[in-house]
């Protein structure tokens, strides 16, 4: 007898539907498992036999063989446990198939017959969703991410005996709830601005670069504090909408990063590799096609602290994501694209000792090994970021004052409301200052007579580049967005090229 039954795999972040396919017929007692499984795949046999015994029902000694369709895609992982254990009791006739039709199962079982969580749940609900298939019967820790998706019945389950139960009708399970969508403002962190003494130049500047989106790049003599602002920066970025919600915790779920029984993902992410990240994880890829760090990170924060330290490679790979705001990555035959849109912050100190410019301590370097440790980041990754922060050392009053600093809460507001001005202004074709095109920078930073002098000026003191001179008047319009005014003036243009401290720095040192 054969039976089928509806299942899915996740390739990238999209989700695809698999059937298994499960025979039962005479011959000599055998279990195989074709259609493109892997090893992981071929363990399941023992598991679903034990899961089955255990629930009191029976492998009975016959031909059994399972196909996973489409037989073209690898397929892989223990996800298809419970719809083989479902399959193999449908094709016995133990339990009644009927309902099997609009029903999509998946889920890990453990030889006693409970399921267990699988990745990439939230990725094969909307596609379930797309493709019409009204119920999913889903390990229960894995039902909240799954429950997101409106439109389909999530039925959470924790035994083989209890799927079993509501697929006959004897013990049915109630449908979850989707959970009400979050409130507009962000949950709080565990950190916050108000934490941060001192250093009002550099405060800023984060609330520059959350204003407009822009990359930042902290440069400072250790325990200056550069640590600590970058982590805080997700916290005065705009709240996660409900869409990019999903976005992210689709993300999460696929990486098996998502904690069991969560809602979706509310804090944008921020995530801090080590500099000793190999390109592979940073980037996406390897066996699995697994998201690297810049997709964790999408639609919020990539942290690379000690930014010299990191593998050339690995940092000269970051440089098309940065442009594309997203990633292919190759996998057998396959290519996947994941979405990679993060602001990118980088700490580092100013020569290897720390203390170049430093006037609290003595730099022991010598201008090579000074000029040897910028030259590791290459112009190019340097051009990408749009602030290059000067972080100094805190001064004793104000490292010893009370903490007088501004809330994230606070800021945070002023950064919504640039945002907004964004928003109206390219309405709807960028989502920032940072992301203009060539024409919208064009009608958006027109300069006034006085303004254009003044630039020009400043342009030949600085030794500005081309890329440089894009950089600066995108900051301009960030920080006249700030104040809410149309046009741009001297001011905007001066507080703006206070952030390339590093054009400098570079041609004294190169
Ligand atoms: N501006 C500040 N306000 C309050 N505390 C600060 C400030 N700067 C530094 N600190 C304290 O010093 C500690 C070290 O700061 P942090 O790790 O951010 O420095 P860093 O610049 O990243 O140093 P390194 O270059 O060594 O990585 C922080 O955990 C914090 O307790
Ligand atoms: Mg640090
Ligand atoms: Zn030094």
């Amino acid at each position: 007898m054969l039976a089928r039954v509806h299942s899915a795999a996740v390739l990238g972040l999209q989700a695809y539907g698999v059937d298994v396919e499960v025979d039962v017929g005479g011959g000599l007692p055998a279990f195989a498992i074709v259609g493109l499984p892997d090893a992981a795949v071929q363990e399941s046999k023992e598991r679903v036999r034990a899961a089955i015994r255990n629930a009191g029902y029976e492998v009975p000694p016959r031909k059994i063989t399972i196909n996973l369709a489409p037989a073209d895609v690898r397929k892989e992982g223990p996800a298809f446990d419970l719809p083989m254990a479902v399959g193999i009791l449908a094709a016995t006739a133990q339990l009644n198939g009927g309902h099997l039709d609009g029903t999509l199962l998946l889920g890990e079982l453990s030889l006693d017959g409970r399921i267990r969580p699988v990745p990439g749940l939230l990725a094969i609900a909307l596609a379930a969703r797309e493709r019409g298939q009204p119920a999913l019967i889903v390990p229960e820790r894995n039902a909240a991410e799954a429950a997101l998706v409106e439109g389909i019945d999530v039925y959470p389950a924790s035994t083989l005996a209890q799927v079993i139960g509501h697929l006959e009708g004897s013990a049915p399970i109630a449908p979850l709830r989707r959970p009400p969508p979050p409130a507009a403002e962000a949950p709080a962190g565990d950190v916050d601005f108000g934490e941060v003494r001192g250093q009002a130049h550099a405060r800023r500047a984060m609330e520059i670069a959350a204003a407009g989106g822009h990359n930042v790049l902290l440069v400072g003599p250790p325990g200056s504090g550069k640590t600590m602002l970058a982590r805080r920066l997700p916290t005065i970025l705009p709240p996660l909408s409900w869409e990019e919600a999903i976005d992210v915790t689709r993300i999460y779920s696929v990486a098996g990063l998502l904690p069991g029984g969560s809602g979706p993902v509310r804090l944008r992410p921020f995530r801090s590799p080590h500099h000793t990240t190999s390109a592979a994880a940073m980037i996406g890829g390897g066996a699995g096609a697994r998201p690297g760090e810049i997709t964790l990170a999408h639609r919020g924060v990539l942290f690379l602290d000690e930014l010299p330290e990191f593998h050339r490679d690995v940092l000269e790979a970051l440089r098309q994501p940065l442009e594309d705001r997203e990633v292919t990555v190759a996998r057998a035959q396959l290519t996947v694209t994941f979405p990679a849109a993060f602001m990118l912050v980088g700490a580092m100190n100013p020569c290897p000792c720390g203390h170049h410019g430093d006037d609290g301590a003595d730099c022991l370097c010598s201008p090579p090994q000074v000029a040897r440790y910028l030259g590791r980041i290459s112009g190019p990754l340097l051009d990408r970021f749009d602030l290059h922060v000067d972080v100094p050392r805190v001064s004793p009053a104000d490292l010893t004052a009370p903490p007088v600093g501004e809330p994230s809460e606070r800021i945070r507001a002023r950064v919504c409301a640039a945002r907004e001005h964004q928003r109206r202004r390219f309405a709807g074709t960028c989502a920032c200052n940072a992301l203009m095109t060539a024409k919208q920078m064009r009608r958006s930073c027109r300069l006034a007579e006085g303004p254009r002098a003044f630039l020009r000026t400043a342009i030949e003191r600085l030794g500005l580049s081309a890329r440089g001179y894009d950089r600066l008047l995108r900051v301009a319009r960030t920080i006249a967005d700030l104040e809410g005014a149309a046009e741009f003036g001297e001011a905007h243009l001066a507080e703006a090229m206070q952030y390339r401290v590093f054009d400098r720095s570079l041609r004294l040192s190169g």
